[in-house]
């Protein structure tokens, strides 16, 4: 067995060697390749001339105010909500005249409610949500038109417009309601699942384009680690029995591979990630609590092979991108052969995929920059609206007629959004008192899965006093502008959403 395992690194290093070699050769010529009818092609469509889009203009409680209150919004994996806001503002496929628009934008960010170490809350999501949709329906006639079907929203959180990070709440949940109609671009996706929308449009995380490109080490540098992977592999805070988090599948590659010198796998945060994904020649994107995570972005962008494992995911600009092509796709329930599978791959499959991968509008897609770039995330999510067009006749209802139900749902989400401070700016008294504050929601959103007590001591133990919440805040501004979100993940809240790195 030891000797078998010798013989394949070795055969496997010479092989990175080679396969370096190769992909420098590559690069230097820049060679790309194009697959007719998707990458190169689809991918450099202009939206431009093909739909117009009136973006609605809301009170800025709605969006700028979160913003201002805290600009951590600007930077977390959610940050397209806000991204494609302003894009819209000045883009050639606005109109302000809504009597010829296609689509209706409602800027309304619903990932902006921040914990202390950064990670959103969505528990106002629905209710923020809600507010908005009562807002732009009783100021402009366009909504009661087509309760929604014309109308498309941004909700890139977890489980989308479920508005809740663990999933069997959130399948629980739904959609909101009033969403049911509407088209939703969301990071979420999954086949099958109640929280992914027929018709949605499927989004890359927000991975910060500027931070990524200061990291980027010179092309010729060769590709000797064969698989690498960064992030936790079990999940003790949020899910101490195991199982729950990522299906097992993470858990199954630490245990298979921890000693296998083909991997380069651990939960340390390296200063380096970057770099190292552009050493690599795999990087290994399991599911986490939900099937995505920014990996997938950072493979693309750095060239690395994606190795998927997450059954039944539904990936960004599907209908664009020519995903089979470019990743690998292991089923989680072959994560213990993932060795084989990956070296069984023939050298001439990885050259490809590689020069796949060079393809500069294929990284330009998994991106948000500002400004905006041709072909970039904005870009596909406007593509994805045209192709959508023209609206079938049956979405426009006859004058008075209504299918959306306004009192269904949760009755927590009917009550009206009342703009509640936030933790960190409340008299740290009224923290722990309030019966449907932060607090009251974690306790409840908690409750399944054993971590109540675990959070209740550790929250109101970091809440007592103002200064400890300072301190914290500070900490995590310096984490956040020194290696974003390469630093260690925080011990619980931060580690039950696909926010974990
Ligand atoms: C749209 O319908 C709602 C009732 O569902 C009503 O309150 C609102 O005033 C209507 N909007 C307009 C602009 O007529
Ligand atoms: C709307 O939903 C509520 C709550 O589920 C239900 O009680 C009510 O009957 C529904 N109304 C209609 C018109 O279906």
């Amino acid at each position: 067995m030891r000797r078998w395992v010798l013989a394949i690194a070795i055969l496997a290093a010479a092989a990175c060697f080679f396969l370096g070699a190769q992909a420098q050769e590559v690069r230097q010529g820049h060679q790309t390749e194009r697959i007719s009818g998707s990458a190169g092609d689809v991918l450099e469509d202009d939206p431009v001339g093909r739909l117009k889009v009136y973006v609605y203009e809301l009170p800025t409680k709605y969006n700028k105010k979160m913003v201002a209150k805290d600009s951590r919004c600007l930077s977390h994996m959610f940050a397209a909500e806000i991204f494609m806001h302003r894009f819209l503002l000045s883009s050639a496929i606005r109109t302000l005249n809504p009597e010829e628009a296609d689509w209706f934008y409602t800027p309304v960010y619903t990932t902006c409610d921040l914990t202390p170490w950064g990670h959103p809350l969505p528990f106002k999501s629905p209710r923020i949500m809600r507010s908005a949709i009562q807002f732009i329906s009783s100021h402009w006639p366009y909504w009661n038109r087509t309760d929604g079907a014309d109308h498309f929203f941004v909700v890139p959180h977890d489980f989308g417009a479920c508005f809740h990070y663990q999933e069997e709440k959130a399948i629980e949940r739904g959609i909101l309601p009033l969403l049911r109609r509407a088209t939703l671009v969301q990071t979420f996706g999954q086949k099958d699942h109640v929280c992914l929308k027929e018709g949605s449009i499927t989004i890359p995380p927000y991975a910060p384009p500027q931070k990524m490109k200061t990291h980027l080490v010179p092309p010729e540098t060769p590709r000797s680690i064969f698989v690498y992977f960064r992030g936790l592999f079990y999940d003790t805070a949020n899910d101490p029995e195991g199982g729950y988090y990522a299906r097992g599948a993470r858990a199954s590659v630490w245990e298979n591979f921890k000693n296998n010198p083909l991997f380069d796998i651990s939960t340390d945060h390296p200063p380096t990630y970057y770099e190292d994904m552009q050493r690599s020649i795999f990087c290994l994107c399991p599911l986490g609590w939900a099937p995505w995570s920014p990996r997938l972005v950072e493979a693309v962008v750095f060239g690395c092979i994606p190795v998927i494992i997450a059954d039944d995911i539904v990936l960004p600009f599907a209908d664009a991108i020519p995903w089979d092509e470019i990743g690998v796709f292991v089923a989680e329930d072959d994560v213990p052969k993932l060795d084989t599978i990956l070296t069984s791959i023939p050298m001439d499959v990885i050259l490809r995929k590689q020069r796949l991968l060079a393809n500069p509008s294929m990284k330009q897609a998994m991106l948000f920059p500002q400004p905006a770039q041709p072909g970039d995330a904005f870009h596909q999510i406007l593509n994805g609206l045209g192709r959508k067009l023209p609206h079938p006749k049956s979405v426009y209802l006859d004058p008075g007629q209504k299918v959306l139900n306004w009192t269904q749902g949760p009755v927590g989400d009917l009550k009206p959004w009342a703009k509640i401070a936030s933790p960190s700016t409340l008299p740290k008294a009224a923290v722990p008192r309030r019966s449907d504050g932060p607090m009251a929601d974690r306790r409840e959103a908690n409750g399944k899965h054993g971590t109540t007590v675990l959070l209740k001591t550790k929250l109101s133990e970091k809440w007592r006093s103002r200064a400890s919440r300072r301190r914290m805040r500070a900490t995590q501004r310096r984490e956040m502008g020194g290696g974003g979100f390469l630093v260690p993940a925080p011990p619980h809240m931060s580690e039950k959403c696909a926010c974990e790195k």
